[in-house]
């Protein structure tokens, strides 16, 4: 089983940006945290980070020949994109959503999540434990094996 683990607009920054609100934890840190605890689990991944919409909705199309499933942090695009929306329901991969911070307690404009309604799984405020919840989650679904996150 092999998730696409698809990150965008200034998570590339993680560790740098804001770390009161995204920690201390860099990309490279956290790619390679997630990559060794969905090793352990057997679940394959591949990850991605674009700060371009096309280059997210690309990777989500070419998933398709490659992903059972997308773990997806779409950055600022959750809030605006109808283009990556609409590439997650074109492939209609399993999908779960990431959010580092808790956008529920944030500011108005982060209150929508476009590509979230897309998404069978939403893993809000857990930090970067939430990639590893969410390839969890999606693993359950997948293949019915392991157990689905609290
Ligand atoms: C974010 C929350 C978004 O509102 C923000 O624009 C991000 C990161 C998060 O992981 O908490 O870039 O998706």
């Amino acid at each position: 089983m092999k998730l696409l683990i698809l990150n965008g607009p200034n998570l590339n920054m993680l560790g740098i940006r804001e770390p009161g609100i995204y920690g201390t934890v860099d990309y490279n840190a956290m790619v390679e945290y997630v990559a060794a605890c969905c090793d352990a689990l057997g679940i394959e991944t591949e990850f991605y980070q674009s700060n371009h919409e096309g280059d997210l909705v690309d990777a989500i199309q070419d998933a398709l020949q490659y992903a059972d499933g997308i773990v997806i942090n779409p950055g600022a695009y959750t809030h605006t994109s109808i283009a990556i929306l609409d590439a997650l329901k074109a492939v209609a991969l399993p999908a779960a959503e990431v959010h580092i911070s808790d956008v529920t307690k944030r500011e108005p404009f982060r209150q929508i999540s476009y590509a979230g309604m897309a998404c069978q799984g939403h893993f809000i405020g857990q930090g970067i434990e939430g990639y590893v919840n969410a390839a969890r989650f999606l693993q359950q679904i997948i293949t019915g094996k392991g157990t689905v996150p609290q």
